[in-house]
């Protein structure tokens, strides 16, 4: 009995010495298990007088409530050691601020598309959307584009190895000037329609993009004259910049979808400097064998087509400079315009 005290004092250092939970349970096991110190004293009482085991057995009991409740007050303090250090690693600072989602915008050629839309449809367009993987014939021969011919060689393209349903070679669309035919083929006169959308040439420098933007114009009926484009072209000139003093002029061109052709060149009319005309769209009436490849009579039908770069109308009403800054995706550049 007398070491009882000796195994008390180890044993509660023992306890403060465990620095986790296993360690604890096995200090337990040494004095407290099966064959631990405090157990193998339980059992030696036998071996005493009946005289002196019921004070011997109270001491042992003692010891043994002391023991337990060292433990169960170390149990405590490992828990809430492990719950105080998990609380710290996972600290959560609600007072930070919020990282917020950033905002986008739409892009200067979408905000100049969904406007172009947008006018033309208040003065009655109807407005198509057609496929950007094109024939070669919607693309070049139905616009009176023959094969071989030179003109083709101004639009040379991305051309695609697949064929379409019917055979015919495909490629990236050059203009937009295929939904023309699209459109035609599918409607009945009056036709009266903007078609914008992405175009695509072999083509990159800093006015030149291999893909770009257009936005193609037709109307076609009984009676659709020149003087119907210059009147509808300047009044979108002038929706389009929001001013009134734009004046519109007509400079002899060629395309081969278009007999006459005409580029159209507008200025702003600044009395007195001299005049600066830009250089605005293609345009014409529309060629009588066109016509035909929408399935109508050129005898009867009669009308002008117009293909407008997005891009130059967008650098034009937000005085940009170089064409490839719309490709970049320069935050600094296209915040400005949100
Ligand atoms: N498709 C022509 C181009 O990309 C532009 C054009 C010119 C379209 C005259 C037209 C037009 O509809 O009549 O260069």
């Amino acid at each position: 009995m007398d070491n009882l005290e000796q195994i008390v004092t180890s044993a509660l250092a023992d306890f403060a010495a465990c620095g986790d939970p296993p360690s604890l349970e096995n200090a337990k096991a040494k004095y407290l298990g099966k064959s631990g110190a405090l157990t193998d004293l339980l059992k030696g009482l036998g071996k005493l007088g009946a005289a002196d085991r019921p004070a011997a057995g109270a001491l042992i009991n003692q010891a043994k409530e002391r023991l337990e409740a060292a433990l169960n007050a170390r149990r405590e303090q490992l828990a809430q050691a492990r719950l105080d250090a998990q609380l710290a690693a996972e600290a959560l600072d609600v007072t930070l601020p919020g990282r917020g989602r950033g905002l986008g915008g739409l892009h200067p050629v979408m905000r100049t598309w969904e406007r172009v839309e947008q006018i033309f449809r208040s003065i009655g367009f109807e407005v198509a959307d057609g496929p950007e993987i094109e024939t070669d014939w919607y693309n070049f021969t139905a616009l009176n584009n023959p094969e071989n011919h030179p003109a083709r060689s101004m639009q040379d393209t991305f051309y695609i190895d697949d064929r379409d349903a019917a055979g015919l070679p495909l490629l990236l669309r050059t203009h937009t000037s295929p939904m023309q035919v699209r459109y035609a083929r599918m409607h009945q006169p009056p036709i009266k329609v903007i078609a914008p959308g992405r175009t695509y040439r072999v083509d990159s420098d800093a006015t030149h993009s291999p893909m770009f933007h257009q936005v193609e114009g037709l109307w076609i009926a009984e009676n659709i004259s020149f003087a119907d484009l210059k009147g509808v072209y300047a009044d979108f000139l002038k929706k389009f910049f929001e001013r009134d003093d734009i004046v519109v002029r007509f400079r002899p061109s060629f395309f081969p979808f278009t007999e006459p052709s005409a580029e159209i060149d507008m200025a702003f009319g600044d009395a007195g400097e001299k005049t600066t005309w830009l250089e605005i769209s293609g345009s014409g009436q529309v060629h009588p064998t066109v016509i035909r490849n929408y399935g109508l009579d050129p005898e009867r039908y009669i009308g002008f087509a117009f293909g407008s770069g997005l891009e130059r109308l967008a650098m034009l009403r937000y005085g940009i400079d170089d064409l490839r800054l719309f490709f970049e995706g320069d935050l600094r550049f296209l915040k400005q315009f949100n």
